[in-house]
């Protein structure tokens, strides 16, 4: 195992924010994380960075995840178990599925990051959250020193939310996932639900999409309004969208009805955080070098030489705008290093 010491992590976040890590390893198998060295704390896991905001220099262990390998586990007359290391590319290994003929994930094309940090945050996207075609999840358990299994049910998914960040083990890098496990049900059936993927494959001409047809439009949907951070650094949505009870719910919208509301199963609305924002005047518009972007009110973008101080400073003047103007508190999503 090879530990480097004041590790630059500008090029491993997709903020693109300066700091260095005073001990760095690059983790390519699940068994060096049995090596004694990396016992040491504090410890963080570190995927593909674009889920992260990084405060500046890291008094910490980083273990930057990058275990390889997908395979098909099995398979029986209900779905296909597909197996993927934690440092896979979740879009490569999407793609992938589709290429072998295992559709189900289309829905979750294009998302950054990878494999391993996919259930942390349960991530979601066009009516698909990842929770709900993910069978298992095996990671090492740093306190205990064993491996440990999580099924579907142990990871107590929820929008954007995952027994990983309740029990605090995204911050304290407790627990490396080390492999992800997928069931792609072979009943499948096209999910275009989302206004913004079937206005998509309208446009196209698409009556009976396949999966790849769902996963082109996604593709392009999100080509249209997201940055790449490789020209426009960002971390994706910057805050979660609220979730409110019925009656305030019901109140907010009354006094303004172009808010887009968005009832859950349980009786809550979700609103549209990207509206608010947008309306309290932030859309296209910077505090230094950190805006909100253009074409989507709700990521967050540096310009060009932020740290994570002026991050700081641009997310605090936004909620104090949302906050002023509609009473709603904004929760951001990304993890703060
Ligand atoms: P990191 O940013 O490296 O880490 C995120 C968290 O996961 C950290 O707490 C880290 O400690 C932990 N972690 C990472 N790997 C492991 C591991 N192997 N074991 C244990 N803990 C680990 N998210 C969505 O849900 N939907 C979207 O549509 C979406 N769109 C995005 C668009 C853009 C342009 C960008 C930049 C981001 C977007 N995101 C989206 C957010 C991001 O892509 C996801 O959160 C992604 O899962 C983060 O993966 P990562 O490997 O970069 O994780
Ligand atoms: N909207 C505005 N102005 C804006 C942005 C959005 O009015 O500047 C409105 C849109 O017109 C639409 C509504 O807000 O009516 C929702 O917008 P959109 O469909 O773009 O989705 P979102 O709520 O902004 C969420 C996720 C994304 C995910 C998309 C597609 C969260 C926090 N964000 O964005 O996830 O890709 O839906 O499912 O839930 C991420 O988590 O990083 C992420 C990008």
């Amino acid at each position: 195992m090879i530990l480097h010491t004041q590790r630059e992590l500008g090029p491993l976040n997709t903020l693109a924010l300066p700091g260095r890590a005073a001990r760095f390893a690059r983790i390519e198998t699940a068994g060096a994380l049995r090596d004694p060295l990396l016992a040491q704390e504090p410890r963080f896991i570190l995927g593909g960075g674009s889920n992260l905001v990084l405060g500046g220099d890291v008094d910490r262990l980083v273990l930057h995840m990058a275990i390889p390998g997908k395979r098909l586990l099995g398979e029986d007359a209900e779905a296909f178990y597909v197996e993927a290391g934690a440092g896979e590319n979740w879009h490569d290994f999407v793609q992938w599925t589709l290429a072998q003929g295992w559709p189900g994930l289309e829905n979750l094309s294009l998302i950054p990051g990878t494999v391993g940090a996919a259930p942390i945050q349960n991530i979601g996207a066009y009516g698909l959250e990842v929770g709900e075609l993910l069978q298992s999840v095996t990671a090492w358990d740093f306190e205990r020193q064993v491996e440990v299994g999580f099924n579907r049910d142990d990871c107590r998914f929820a929008y954007r939310d995952s027994r990983f960040k309740q029990e605090g083990w995204h911050l304290n890098g407790r627990l490396a996932i080390t492999a992800v496990l997928f069931r792609l049900p072979k009943a499948w059936r096209p999910n275009c639900r989302y206004a913004d993927v079937a206005q998509e494959l309208l446009a196209r001409d698409i009556a009976a999409p396949t999966a790849r047809d769902i996963a082109d439009a996604v593709i392009a949907v999100r080509q249209r309004k997201l940055p790449d951070p490789a020209r426009l650094p960002n971390a994706g949505s910057f805050f979660h969208n609220p979730v409110l009870d019925a009656a305030p719910a019901a109140a907010l919208k009354a006094a303004h009805p172009g808010l887009p509301c968005y009832p859950q199963a349980d009786g809550r609305v979700k609103l549209a955080a990207g509206w608010l924002i947008e309306q309290a005047g932030w859309k296209g518009k910077a505090l230094g070098p950190v805006g909100m972007y253009e074409k989507q009110a709700l990521v967050l973008v540096n310009h060009g030489g932020a740290t994570g101080r002026d991050v700081r400073r641009t997310m605090a003047a936004v909620q104090a705008s949302v906050s002023e103007k509609f009473g709603v508190a904004l929760t951001p999503e990304p993890i703060f290093l």
